[in-house]
């Protein structure tokens, strides 16, 4: 992809003298879902698959997008300062969504650019692909414009973006997950303050599989901001009688001691998952540190149920891929990962089960669902790149 995005920029905007070739990856998330907006901890790790760019400087104020993925939109043209969001909700807004997170910091970029784009997250597939494009758009700049900014400040520019500038009420774990990776480490990150620890993650005997519903989520968007809103009333609820600040502020103990206070069922849900998921994490984690794969894997079956039948953010392809791994021999694990209503699951398989994981989850899904899904080995891969 790198190849195809520097070939296209020649292709699209002819030679220049200084163009320069950067990667952001996406991420999947092992366990910990929807509980970075809930001061608690999350579990992703960067991928190999991401976004590159190729940018050159111009010598005015022009700049214009193309991305190979979308080769239909063309070029779109805009200029320096005029971070108007585009009304089509473009590929284009969350990198002007980064320029605009970055001059309100302080950072103007002192003459326009070319920009080539290119991805190979699958987009919509919960892969974190906007994520991937914020934090390459901040790790661009930084290089273009010798801006004094850190990885981690550029993940939270890119939340600031995607939350004020986008509309979609994210937390941090996907630009952080981004910006962060480390090669065949995964990421164990306390939201509440933002410090964290690389926990190695190699697999000896078994593989990673994500699996993508290729379902496109198209309700993502609303049903997100309406769980944050359902969270924030649980909390609210809660504060009366415990000092809790955040949802996972709570023990499960806590939680199950001053529940009552929630009088709204689907509130009370809401929150008995964020607090449940986070001790799930914590856990997870530990059972991975002492080498316990099956109980991590067990945690995540659980992290599975939980989201379904709690959060309310699972769909029927999500369940037919999760529900058809655990039955099969050899898999140790296998939840929907991301922000759910479509996307992938992520499974933990044996290395020799795994080729009868892909066909009988394949062939379930087709006659279930419909449709094919697509299956991807990963590992974790390393965070953004300057070429
Ligand atoms: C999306 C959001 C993240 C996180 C997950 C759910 O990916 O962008 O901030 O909330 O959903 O865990």
């Amino acid at each position: 992809m790198k190849e195809t995005v520097s070939k296209t920029f020649r292709e699209i905007y002819g030679a220049a003298d200084d163009v320069r070739s950067y990667f952001a990856p996406g991420r999947v998330n092992l366990i910990g879902e929807h509980t970075d907006y809930n001061g608690g901890h999350v579990f992703p790790c960067a991928l190999s698959y991401g976004t590159y760019a190729a940018a050159a400087r111009r010598n005015d104020r022009k700049l214009r997008f193309y991305s190979v993925n979308f080769p239909g939109n063309g070029v779109t043209e805009s200029s320096v300062g005029d971070y108007r969001p585009l009304r089509d909700k473009s590929w284009t807004s969350y990198m002007k969504g980064v320029m605009w997170a970055l001059a309100g910091r302080g950072f103007e970029m002192d003459c326009g650019l070319d920009i080539v784009i290119g991805g190979d997250i699958p987009a919509g597939a919960g892969l974190s692909s906007s994520a991937a494009l914020e934090v390459l758009t901040g790790i661009m700049l930084r290089d273009m414009f010798g801006f004094d900014i850190s990885n981690q400040e550029i993940a939270l520019l890119g939340q600031k973006a995607e939350n004020e500038y986008c509309g979609l009420n994210c937390g941090i774990m996907d630009q952080f997950a981004s910006a962060m990776g480390r090669k065949d480490h995964a990421i164990f990150l306390d939201t509440s303050d933002l410090s964290f620890q690389y926990v190695p993650f190699v697999l000896q005997d078994e593989v990673l599989i994500i699996t993508n519903t290729n379902k496109k989520h198209s309700l993502k968007d609303s049903a997100y901001n309406d769980r944050r809103r359902e969270c924030g009333e649980a909390l609210e609820a809660l504060r009366k009688v415990t000092d809790a600040e955040a949802l996972c502020d709570l023990s499960p103990e806590d939680f199950e001691g001053n529940k009552d206070a929630i009088k709204d069922p689907v509130c009370l849900r809401r929150a008995r998952h964020a607090v449940y998921e986070n001790r799930r994490t914590i856990e997870g984690v530990r059972a991975l540190e002492a080498g316990d794969l099956e109980e991590f894997g067990r945690l995540m079956n659980a992290s599975h149920v939980s989201l379904r039948d709690d959060y309310e953010v699972s769909c029927r392809e999500l369940d037919i891929l999760a529900e058809t791994a655990w039955e099969i021999p050899g898999v140790l694990g296998s939840r929907m990962t991301g922000g759910g209503f479509g996307g992938c699951t992520v499974s933990i398989v044996k290395k020799e089960a795994a080729d009868e994981f892909c066909r009988v989850v394949g062939e379930t899904y087709r006659e279930k669902a419909g449709f094919d899904c697509t299956f991807y080995v990963v590992s974790p891969g390393g965070g953004p790149e300057v070429f």
